[in-house]
């Protein structure tokens, strides 16, 4: 594996008399897409920032690109690019002056005008960041994080406020940004953006890391095994229980899920078959990453 781009050993993090962060640790590699997920206020925005050097941290060692956030924090942020869960500008800045300006921090920073065409805002370059509609300025925020060519990039929920669209485009332009050789570090709480884009990932759940790996090494782990599912207007279906490689029944007025091991589809088939049923719906569904994020986080959110 390359050489790792950031380490984070042990970080913690305390607002006043609370710990939002306990203890997290990581690294990620060059030229990877590293994803950090976890439930609203588990320490992903805390942890991404203390990396960044925007918050102080009270205990760990950190490093990113060789620099430590508490004493080297400009260095750092000379390298990287940044877009923050919470960000504004003001509202009469004209969208390509904001470019001009984020790009002109670094030299070698890339032409503006390409960035607003990748990022679907060639049309809007002379627009004010007042009149964009909310996914613009998102779009705009991810185009500026960018306008420095960075070596790494942090990414605090891109794509929340994308429409479907916008959000595969996204998908697209990270992979080639990554492709150029940028490592890039993506809070997200889309599964779906998170199982196609990221290499691995870090669940953090209360300020801990409860798993990490890659997608489908998380999902073969924590996935819960495969879950058969069919229609079944009424009956009672326990008997299903017995049948091999079966360990949970389950029924939601007349969609049946069946939890087992191994080749449970077929021994649910033939058991179904056997007793006169034959739904035409039957299938094995894939278990996700969302399936894993919900075995592997409290339920009660904050
Ligand atoms: N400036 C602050 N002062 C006090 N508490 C804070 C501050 N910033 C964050 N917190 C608390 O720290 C915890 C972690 O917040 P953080 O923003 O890191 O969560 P998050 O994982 O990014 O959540 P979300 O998914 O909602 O963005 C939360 O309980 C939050 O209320
Ligand atoms: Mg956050």
């Amino acid at each position: 594996m390359p050489a790792p781009v950031v380490t984070v050993a042990n970080l913690r993090k305390r607002y006043g008399n609370f710990t939002a962060v306990s203890d997290v640790s990581f690294d990620v590699a060059e030229g990877e897409i590293f994803g950090i997920l976890g439930p609203n206020g588990a320490g992903k925005t805390t942890t991404v920032e203390s990396l960044q050097g925007l918050r102080s941290i009270e205990g760990g060692e950190v490093s990113v690109l060789g620099f430590d956030p508490r004493t080297n924090a400009a260095e750092i942020r000379r390298r990287i690019g940044s877009q923050l869960q919470e960000s504004a500008l003001p509202d009469r800045m004209k969208v390509w002056e904001a470019l001009d300006l984020f790009g002109s921090l670094r030299a070698g920073g890339r032409d503006w005008r390409e960035l607003l065409g990748d990022w679907g805002l060639g049309h809007k370059s002379e627009a004010r960041f007042g009149s964009l509609s909310g996914g613009q300025q998102q779009r705009l925020f991810v185009a500026l994080a960018l306008a420095n060519d960075p070596q790494l990039v942090f990414l605090d929920e891109m794509t929340t406020g994308l429409d479907p669209a916008s959000r595969r485009v996204a998908w697209e332009l990270i992979r080639r940004i990554r492709e150029q050789g940028t490592t890039v570090v993506l809070v997200t709480h889309f599964m779906d953006e998170a199982e196609t884009l990221c290499d691995r990932l870090v669940v953090i759940d209360a300020g801990t890391v409860v798993a990490q790996g890659s997608p489908q090494g998380l999902i073969a782990r924590y996935g819960g095994g495969a879950r058969v599912c069919f229609s079944h207007g009424d009956g009672n279906l326990t008997w299903l229980r017995n049948v091999p490689h079966v360990t949970d029944v389950q029924r939601n007025r007349d969609r049946v899920e069946v939890r087992g091991d191994g080749p449970v589809l077929a021994y649910v088939a033939a058991a179904l078959v056997e007793r006169g049923i034959a739904p035409v719906d039957l299938r094995q569904e894939r278990a996700t990453l969302e399936d894993v994020f919900l075995a592997l986080t409290e339920e009660e959110p904050e």
